[in-house]
């Protein structure tokens, strides 16, 4: 008798419900072949309830996801909220609340997949970025004093401690050494930000030399990182990062990888609850019209599996995904241009498993 895992499900704003949808059959799919069972909850959360009720996450909702073994997440993101409230209140409560110090976004592109990086292709294009995810500038110390007056300044400040950096670095040297080319690149600014970047490039020397001697690491600044991206992407295996240089080279990776059609990633709390996302956005003009890719979330959903350690199972999600791809019927995974609809791309990838 296989495990059984609670799932709480949170499809979330403008088109997350419809990804999520696609990614639950996938999961369905899974169970039927693979001995592992899913229990799903749903949860209301997002910027529909927060219009309506004024509430991000309640109390009550913490408790019970504290009781999940993982969390599905659609996306979060309302046109008729301000840029803040919603991110804040919602994403980076749940990734703070679970410590979920780490974001695994993997880069990797699959056959038949147009990348925008000319002569490149599957071969070049496959590596893991691990962002830190609770720490660094998104922690928001600091604040504005004088509001409104000529006086006015503003600071938030990107600190670090030893320790935060120190999980992170272990978490990204466990994944490199696993991967075959073991390489692990440390991408900061520690040119200018010779405080926190020196931090964080000592604790890698000094991880690596006594923890992992086996995993070959390099070092590049975060803006050069972005160059040899589109240049040379087959330089990188594995790429550690604090959360902003992370956010961004992220969403870089994401584009030439095929595009946010396919982007997932995890954030990830080795020892608690973690949530899996496909890491666009909610998409508001695609809602409700069966247009958006949910291949990102369904990919998600195999790295919820990977994560609770259905390693088979979650091969199957990757297996039919590059089948689906492979099989040429979806034309693009562009929104609204796949030749499929969001529910004809999840049938296909479900009836692949
Ligand atoms: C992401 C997003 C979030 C981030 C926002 C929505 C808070 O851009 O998951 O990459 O900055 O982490
Ligand atoms: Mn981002």
């Amino acid at each position: 008798m296989g495990k059984t895992f609670k799932i709480a499900v949170i499809p979330g704003d403008g088109t997350g419900p419809e990804v999520v949808a696609e990614g639950r059959k996938v999961l369905a799919a899974v169970a039927a072949r693979y001995d592992c069972h899913f229990e799903f909850s749903p949860y209301d959360l997002g910027g529909a309830r927060y219009l309506r009720t004024g509430e991000l996450v309640p109390e009550t909702v913490l408790r019970e996801l504290e009781q999940v073994h993982a969390i599905y997440l659609g996306a979060i993101g309302h046109p008729e909220v301000k840029p803040g409230p919603l991110e804040v209140g919602i994403l980076l409560k749940l990734r703070f609340h679970f410590d979920q110090y780490v974001n695994l976004r993997p880069v990797k592109l699959y056959p038949n997949v147009e990348t925008p990086l000319k002569d490149k292709g599957p071969q070049d294009i496959n590596f893991e970025i691990i962002r830190e995810n609770c720490g660094g500038i998104y922690t928001g110390a600091g604040g504005t004093a004088h509001r409104g007056t000529p006086l006015e300044y503003a600071t938030q400040v990107m600190t670090y401690s030893r320790a935060e950096v120190d999980r992170c670095l272990r978490y990204a040297y466990q994944r490199a050494a696993r991967r075959p080319r073991r390489s692990l690149t440390l991408v900061h600014k520690m040119n200018v930000l010779t405080a926190v970047g020196e931090l964080w490039y000592r604790a890698f020397q000094e991880m690596g030399e006594k923890e992992f001697p086996d995993v070959k690491r390099d070092y590049a600044h975060v803006d050069a990182t972005t160059m040899w991206m589109i240049k040379n992407p087959e330089w990188f295996d594995t790429l550690v990062t604090a959360n902003l240089f992370g956010d961004i080279i992220t969403d870089l990776g994401a584009m030439i990888q095929g595009g946010m059609g396919i982007a997932a990633g995890g954030n990830i709390n080795p020892a608690g609850v973690s949530m899996f996302e496909p890491i666009g956005g909610s998409a508001p003009k695609y809602t409700g019209q069966k247009k958006i890719n949910p291949l990102a979330a369904i990919c998600a959903a195999g790295m919820l599996l990977e994560h609770l350690g259905e390693a088979q199972a979650a091969r199957a999600v990757e297996g039919a995904v590059v089948k689906a791809l492979e099989s040429g019927k979806i034309k693009s995974l562009a929104a609204g241009r796949m030749g499929l609809n969001t529910e004809e791309v999840g049938d296909l990838v479900a009836g692949l498993i």
